[in-house]
């Protein structure tokens, strides 16, 4: 007799689903939420970086994630590690899953730098902000991203493969860029990712 009374059961939670599903933007809600559940792994919990080695993507803006993203998929910007995951959102819709990141709350790091280093960091930021902006905050028309409140690690492991040309090589549209990279000392590196962490 109890098989029916679980009917219903399953009914209603049913329902309950199909109401949140509709409800917006909620770290569960959202066509591409099932596919980002998989990127908590390394990218924390809807994007919520806690790490220094792992870009947050709650709120990065879709056209910088989409690119990001083809990128990965195309082997054209190199990880081994976010190629497999780049071409499974590819395949699964990059528009929900770009939306879904780009409806979550922004966060910052929670990774904080030493102070002297951020203060170093500032007196060489303006050879940054021709591209990224006064801000940091970076510039769609330019395919510029935003730095601001990533993880220290992350931005200079980012620097660092540039200077070495390791982040898509040879892409004649990141020329100027890596080349500026090239320029600056390793330490100084490690001072702007501080700066540029620690600008909100
Ligand atoms: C095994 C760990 C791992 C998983 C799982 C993973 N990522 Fe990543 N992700 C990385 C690493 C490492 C990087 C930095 C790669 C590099 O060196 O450029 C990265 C970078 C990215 C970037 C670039 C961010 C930026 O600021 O340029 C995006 C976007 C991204 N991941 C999205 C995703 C999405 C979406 C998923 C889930 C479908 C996912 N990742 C799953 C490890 C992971
Ligand atoms: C000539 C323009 C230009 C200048 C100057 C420039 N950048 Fe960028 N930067 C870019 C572009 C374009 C990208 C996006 C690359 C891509 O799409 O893969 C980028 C990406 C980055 C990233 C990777 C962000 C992420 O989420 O993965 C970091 C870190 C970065 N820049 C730091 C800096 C710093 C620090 C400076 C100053 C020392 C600087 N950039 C100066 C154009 C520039």
């Amino acid at each position: 007799m109890e098989r029916d009374n679980v009917m219903p059961i399953v009914l209603i939670s049913l329902l309950l689903l199909a109401l949140t599903g509709t409800a917006g933007a909620g770290p569960l809600d959202g066509p591409g939420a099932p596919t980002a559940v998989i990127c908590s792994a390394c990218h924390g919990f809807a994007g919520q970086s806690q790490s220094n080695t792992m870009p947050i993507l709650a709120g990065m803006a879709s056209w910088y994630f989409k690119k990001a993203i083809q990128d990965f998929a195309a082997g054209k910007r190199t990880s081994p590690e976010m190629e497999p995951y780049a071409k499974q959102v590819v395949q699964f819709g990059l528009d929900d899953v770009a939306a879904y990141f780009a409806a979550q709350k922004r966060t910052v790091t929670p990774v904080t730098s030493d102070p002297a280093a951020i203060e170093r960091g500032r007196a060489a930021a303006a050879q940054c902000t021709l591209c990224h902006g006064a801000s940091g905050k970076g510039d769609p028309a330019k395919g510029v991203p935003d730095l601001t409140g990533q993880p220290p690690g992350y931005l200079k492991s980012q620097m660092l493969l540039f200077k070495a040309d390791k982040r898509s090589p040879g892409d004649a549209q990141l020329k100027v860029v890596k080349a500026l990279m090239a320029t600056i000392p390793d330490e100084q590196l490690a001072d702007l990712a501080a700066y540029w962490s620690s600008v909100r």
